[in-house]
Formats: C-alpha cells, sequence, structure tokens
C-alpha cells in the first residue's frame, strides 16, 4: 500500500498539560513530517530524517501549516443539527420547545439518515474525525448514524437515547423496550468497524428507576461499553431531579444507585458538582464532558477545567450539538478559553488543543487510537491553516512564536481554517 508523507509544522503530546507544565507535554516541530501507512500513523519526526527513510512515499507538502490530531467531540447530539441555534430558551423549555419535536421527526429512517449524513459532513470540513452522538429513541436512527459513519471511515461512539418519562408520547420507550433494543444495536455495532457503541440514558429525569436500573443491568453484561449520560447542567434540572429521587444523596447518585456510575461512565456538562459527586467521580476516574458553547448558549454555567482535571478526572471537549451553538472545535476551544477567564484561568493553546484532540479520546477511553499524533495511531489528522481569513491573517503576521500564532485560529477560525482532513488514512 502507498505510503504518505504530511510535511507541516507537526504538534504532537507527551502527556497531559492540563496536570502536568505545558510546556514538558506539547511537541511542536516546524520542520516536521508524519508518515501514514495503511490507515496509521507510522511515524512522526523531522521531514529531512524521514523522507531519507522512506524515499517512495507520496508526499504532501503542507508548508506552514499546523499538523494535529483530528478534532474528538466527546458529546453532542446528531439529531439535534437541523435545530442548532434555535432562540430564547434554558434547558427543560429549550428541550420542550425545540429539541423533543425535532428528536420525533426521527420515527423517518429517511429523514435520520439524512441528517446523520449531513452531520458527519459538517464534522469533517470542520475538522472533526470523530463524533460521540446521542441518536433518538428510534433504533434506526442509530443504524443510520453508524452507516453515514462507516462510510467515511470514522471512528464514532453512540447510543439509542432511551427515555420513558417526562418526554412527549411520540419519544418514550419502556425500561424493557429499553434494555431490549440498546442489547440489539449494542450486539449489532459494537466494535463492528471503527463503531463503538455507548449505553445512553438521556438524564435522570427522562428515565424511572426501572429504566436506569435496565440499563444498569445491561452495562454489568457489556463492561467494555462506554456509557453516556448527562449530570448537573442547570440549577433548574438538578432541583427537579432532586424532586424525581427525594432519596438520593445527589444527582450522580440517581445513577450510582441503578449501576450507572462507572470508570466508563461519560458524564456530559457536570458543572454544578457537589463535593462527594467529585470525590466518587474522582476515584472512579470517570470522565466528564466539558461543553463550553452550549453553557453559555443555554446558560449554564462555568465548567471548571483545571480543578476537575486535577482531582484525576477524564476531561473531554465537546460541541454538545444542538445545545451548543458550533459544530467547530476551534469555537469550542475558544468558548473553552472565554470561561476559563471567567473562573480567572487562562489555558494556553497547548491545553485548549489537547482537550480537543487527547483530552477527549481520553475520556473516551481510546487513548493512543485517536486524537492522537503519534506511532500507531489512526491516521485521523487535521491540517490547520493558520492565516484562513484577512483578520486572523493580519494578527498572524505579527506572532512572536507558533503558539501567538495558533491562538488566532483558536479564537476566530472556523471551518475555513480546515486546509485538509484524513480519516483512518484516507483524505476527505
Ligand atoms: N439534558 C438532557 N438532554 C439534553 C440535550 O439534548 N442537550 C443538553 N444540552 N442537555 C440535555
Ligand atoms: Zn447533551
Amino acid at each position: 500500500m502507498t505510503q504518505q508523507l504530511l510535511l507541516g509544522t507537526t504538534l504532537a503530546f507527551e502527556g497531559n498539560p492540563l496536570i502536568t507544565a505545558w510546556e514538558d507535554c506539547a511537541k511542536i516541530d516546524t520542520h516536521g513530517a508524519v508518515l501514514i501507512d495503511s490507515g496509521q500513523i507510522a511515524a512522526v519526526g523531522d521531514r529531512t530524517q524521514l523522507r531519507a527513510a522512506h524515499p517512495q512515499a507520496d508526499i504532501v507538502n503542507y508548508g506552514d501549516d499546523l499538523i494535529t490530531a483530528g478534532f474528538v467531540d466527546a458529546h453532542m447530539h446528531y439529531p439535534q443539527t437541523a435545530m442548532i441555534a434555535s432562540w430564547g430558551k434554558q434547558l427543560i423549555d429549550w428541550l420542550n420547545t425545540y429539541t423533543f419535536p425535532e428528536e420525533a421527526r426521527f420515527a423517518d429512517p429517511a429523514y435520520a439518515a439524512e441528517i446523520a449524513w449531513r452531520t458527519c459532513d459538517l464534522a469533517l470540513s470542520h475538522g472533526t474525525t470523530t463524533l460521540t452522538s446521542f441518536c433518538t429513541i428510534h433504533p434506526a436512527s442509530v443504524d443510520a448514524f453508524f452507516e453515514a459513519a462507516a462510510a467515511r471511515g470514522m471512528a464514532v461512539v453512540a447510543g439509542k437515547t432511551c427515555m420513558d418519562r417526562n418526554a412527549p408520547a411520540a419519544l418514550v420507550d419502556t425500561a424493557q423496550s429499553a434494555y431490549d433494543d440498546s442489547k440489539a444495536l449494542l450486539q449489532k455495532w459494537h466494535g463492528v468497524g471503527r463503531a463503538n457503541y455507548a449505553i445512553t440514558p438521556r438524564f435522570s429525569p427522562t428515565s424511572t428507576p426501572d429504566q436506569l436500573a435496565a440499563l444498569g443491568a445491561l452495562w454489568t453484561e457489556h463492561p467494555d461499553c462506554l456509557m453516556q449520560t448527562h449530570l448537573s447542567e442547570q440549577h433548574d434540572e438538578i432541583a427537579w431531579v432532586r424532586d424525581l429521587f427525594p432519596t438520593a444523596r445527589d444527582y450522580l447518585d440517581t445513577y450510582e444507585a441503578y449501576g450507572l456510575l462507572g470508570a466508563k461512565g461519560l458524564y456530559g456538562h457536570a458543572i454544578h458538582l457537589e463535593p462527594r459527586e467529585i470525590d466518587r467521580l474522582s476515584e472512579l476516574g470517570a470522565g466528564v464532558v466539558h461543553c463550553p458553547t452550549s453553557n453559555t448558549f443555554i446558560g449554564s454555567g462555568l465548567f471548571d477545567t483545571l480543578g476537575l482535571a486535577a482531582r484525576g478526572l477524564r476531561t473531554g471537549l465537546a460541541t454538545d450539538t444542538g445545545g451548543g451553538s458550533s459544530f467547530s472545535m476551534l469555537h469550542t476551544m475558544a468558548a473553552a478559553y472565554e470561561i476559563g477567564q471567567l473562573r480567572g484561568v487562562a489555558l494556553h493553546p497547548a491545553q485548549l488543543m489537547w482537550k480537543a484532540t487527547e483530552g477527549s479520546a481520553a475520556a473516551l477511553h481510546m487513548s493512543g487510537q485517536i486524537g492522537h499524533l503519534g506511532v500507531g495511531s489512526a491516521a485521523d489528522i487535521t491540517v490547520l491553516n493558520l492565516a484562513s481569513t484577512p483578520a486572523i491573517a493580519q494578527r498572524h503576521a505579527r506572532a512572536v512564536d507558533v503558539w501567538d500564532a495558533l491562538f488566532p485560529t483558536i479564537m476566530m477560525g472556523d471551518d475555513r481554517a480546515i486546509r485538509d482532513v484524513w480519516v483512518g488514512g484516507a483524505r476527505q
């Protein structure tokens, strides 16, 4: 099989810059190269040496562009693609007004396929090579998503969203059907190609204790799967959970009590956490996912990136489309930076890029497989033009180093900054 040698400035990580000095973790090589062989990264290093060692490789010269691991979106809702940027509501009203009516449309498998294909195309055009998605309650919505991702060779994580209360009649399943459908989908898709199944109760308010217990039992039967849900996003939601589960110690306990707390749990938002919740997530090394454009757009609050990372939690980064207001992980990093500033912390570009690649991969328990510019990883690669618009170019022109050259693209870039994308070694 042909080898490709990509030339450019490379950005790779050898550690977690949220808990170790970023200077010791981030490796920039302005004379870098990445060798792709059989869909995987076979070498990352100096371009002169790699050219000499692999004279037969096809050369793709990206000049000064930045070669990074492809972005990994650790939490989103592909069924909400067409209703992104819907005005004027906070979480519960937003779900009832916009989200549930849109998700009801996914009873039509043709509509599900249309939106799944559109979402995967939008992701790739924004440099995102892995999506982690909630689907709808309809099993065909899960098939549609995995099929669309497989057609593009994308590694994805997804599952049937389960809800058996507090949702419109057209959108509820039962404890038993949620178990049966999830199990059948898991057996059909998990580990097939690059598909990974995640057991997916939407959140405690829309699942009865019976449904949570049924999904907890399913997770016990399939502990290699991820389990994704939402946790402590807004104060009204937390108060509602308290009413619905009066004996629970806190929000996390509504999952813990039913077997839905574990290291392979992925808890979206996790903003307003109680000390006990942080302790438990920390003990388990569970994953929490920061969704910054969503957290400002829906008015949820300020995620504590450094505090939670210091406690040993895996912290992914995500668009949360369509509660989030962008398909771009660049915008998402910008929003994470702004939320950091509101907490008195200036996250370094290395920390932001790590969150969008390695950090999300770690939250998904896929470290070294995706989100990683290193030998043995899938060749899921994004190439960034750091002067993609006149506004960015004029700021880029006075950059004093590579980080200063990258930061304007993080803050102001969009899909125009995506020079190229490779998925499993295939150029898109
Ligand atoms: N909580 C429960 N469902 C959702 C959803 O679809 N989006 C967001 N942002 N939060 C949720
Ligand atoms: Zn969500």
